[in-house]
Parts: structure tokens; C-alpha cells; sequence
């Protein structure tokens, strides 16, 4: 038994709520606020709902987070066991500076089938490509790029890779500037750089780098429900990143994980724009009445789209 379908819409009403939540805080300069006002809100309207969620993916640990943190139960304490991953507002400086790509995102599955993860950073890598051996987090860029290209039939030339503008890419991006491929660099928010690659339209066709590792969780969420390929590997640095891993029951801290290692069984994935980026539109108020656009994806009935709703405030 999947995630019935009656849960689409009530999910998909919690990022919706956040998200309008965030919306006032846009382009206030103030990132804490715009990001309480998203999980205050997340966390709320959560708890009305007729399930027993765990966070498996939040605002950071009990030590450190009051709401929405690592381990914390959500809802009624009735209804189906939920394992919920949450990014209530993605892309803080978006928000507080009213740039393109703020994000309200969470992910569902039933219970033990999302990783559970500490805060730390990831490497990871998504194509459109399923099949295995073709695309590898441990091959060069180089041999990535040349099978990609067999594979897609398109030259280095016509390929685009997506990836965050950060100093730690500078390697990464200078291999791909000497084999001519086309770079599409993201200030912030790789969710949705990752998840460029599941439609032609987004033009992008490679994701890889360091990001966020819940953001990497969250995003194996919905390219589950596509044909692409996503690998992540946690970078657990300091001592502390590995007691904390150990805890939560990770073993091997060099492991590559592959995508159904992360997310398995059924899934359902939501992220409503608060400003509006590559996947989404933001929220446009208008008067009593708000419209959003709310990116969705539900694996076993096969739903993946972009619902957009016009609401009373
Ligand atoms: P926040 O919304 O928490 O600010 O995260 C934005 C983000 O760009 C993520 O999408 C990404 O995974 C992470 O930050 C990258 O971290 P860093 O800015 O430290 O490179």
C-alpha cells in the first residue's frame, strides 16, 4: 500500500501555507525571520493532519532546533506512519532578498523508507540517465561528461551541467569549461538544481557538486518519481559530524548512496515557489485572494506536476 491520494492535497496545502507564511518576509533582508515564519507555520499546520510523521530531515537536531527537529513527532498521533522531510523555506537569502528560487519543500514517505541524516554537506549527482554504470559519482567529470554524451547522443558542446557557485567547485567548473560544456552556476537553492534535469524544458542535463545533504534527500524524493538517476555521498568532516552520523544509525561514513538507498516504496514530494525560479512561480497576492504554484510529485499514482491554485487569504 502506497500514500493514499487523499494525501496529495493536504500535503500540498502545508507547503502552499508556508510559503504564503515566507511571502511577507520577501525582500525584508531578514533570512531568520522569513525562515521562522515558513516552519512556524509548516510545523502548525502539520500537527492538524490525521497521521503519525516523524522528521527525518528538518531544521537540525534537538540540540539546536526547537521546531521541526530531527526525531520530532508530527500530527494527530492517528492515521499512517509517515517519515517527513522538511526544507520550510529553501533558499533564505532568496527570500530575504527577493531573488528568484525561494523555496517551501517537503517530502513523505511511510515510515523507514527516507534516510535519516544528520546536518552536513553532500556530494551528489543527477541526470536523466537510469541507467546503471553510465553516470557515476566516482568517475571523472570528464568520463561523466563523454558517457553522458554517447548516451544523450549530444556533443560535450550541447550538454548543460547545473552547479553551485562555490570555490570548492572550482576544480569541477574548470573541467568543464576545458570540455566546452555549457554551465548553468546557482547562487543558492540546489533542490531545484538538482531536479532540472527531469524535463527537457529546464534545459539542464547534469546536476552534480557539494550541497546541503537533507537537500539532497529531499531532492532523491521527487527524481524518484522520474526516469533520472541521483547518487549522494554525506561528507562527515569533523569528529562531530561522525558522532552525530553514528547516532543515527549510519555505519559506513564513505558510503555512496544510491537514490533507493534514500528514498524507497512510495513517495510524495511538494515545493511551492515563494519567489519565482526555474520549477515554480512565487506567490502573487492579489487583494483577498493569492495564487501559487506548487511542484508535485506522487510515485505511485504516477503524478508529477505543477498545481497552481488561485485562494483566499
Ligand atoms: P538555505 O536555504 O538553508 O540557506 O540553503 C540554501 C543552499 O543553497 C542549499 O540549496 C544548498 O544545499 C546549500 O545552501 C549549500 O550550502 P552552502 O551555502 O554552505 O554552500
Amino acid at each position: 500500500m502506497g500514500i493514499d491520494k487523499k494525501f496529495i492535497d493536504q500535503f500540498v496545502n502545508i507547503t502552499i501555507k508556508a510559503a504564503l507564511a515566507s511571502s511577507y518576509l520577501v525582500g525584508k533582508k531578514d533570512k531568520i525571520a522569513a525562515d521562522k515564519a515558513a516552519v512556524d507555520s509548516m510545523r502548525s499546520n502539520l500537527n492538524n493532519l490525521d497521521i503519525q510523521g516523524q522528521i527525518v530531515i528538518g531544521e537540525g537536531e534537538l540540540d539546536e532546533a526547537p521546531m521541526l527537529y530531527i526525531g520530532e513527532k508530527i500530527g494527530k498521533n492517528k492515521g499512517p506512519e509517515f517519515d517527513i522531510a522538511v526544507d520550510p523555506l529553501e533558499g533564505t537569502n532568496f527570500a530575504a532578498n527577493n531573488q528568484p528560487g525561494a523555496l517551501s519543500v517537503i517530502a513523505i514517505a511511510k515510515k523507514n523508507n527516507l534516510f535519516r541524516a544528520p546536518e552536513t554537506y553532500m556530494s551528489k549527482i543527477s541526470t536523466k540517465v537510469k541507467e546503471k554504470n553510465v553516470i557515476d559519482l566516482d568517475y571523472t567529470v570528464k568520463k561523466n561528461i563523454f558517457n553522458l554524451s554517447e548516451y544523450l547522443n549530444k556533443k560535450p558542446e550541447s550538454l548543460t551541467a547545473c552547479i553551485l557557485d562555490r570555490p570548492r567547485h572550482e576544480q569541477i567548473i574548470r573541467e568543464l569549461k576545458k570540455l566546452n560544456v555549457n554551465i548553468k552556476l546557482i547562487t543558492d537553492g540546489d533542490i531545484s538544481g538538482a531536479l532540472l534535469v527531469t524535463n527537457e524544458r529546464y534545459g539542464v542535463d547534469i546536476f552534480l557538486g557539494i550541497g546541503g545533504g537533507p537537500e539532497g534527500v529531499l531532492a532523491a524524493s521527487a527524481l524518484d518519481a522520474f526516469d533520472c538517476s541521483f547518487q549522494g555521498r554525506f561528507l562527515f568532516v569533523t569528529d562531530n559530524d561522525k558522532i552525530r552520523a553514528k547516532k543515527m544509525g549510519i555505519k559506513d561514513f564513505s558510503k555512496k548512496y544510491e537514490l533507493n538507498e534514500i528514498v524507497s516504496g512510495d513517495s510524495l514530494f511538494c515545493a511551492t515557489g515563494i519567489t519565482t525560479g526555474d520549477l515554480v512561480s512565487g506567490i502573487k497576492l492579489q487583494g483577498n485572494e493569492f495564487i501559487s504554484e506548487t511542484f508535485v510529485t506522487h510515485k505511485s499514482s504516477g503524478l508529477k506536476k505543477v498545481i497552481k491554485l488561485k485562494q483566499n487569504i
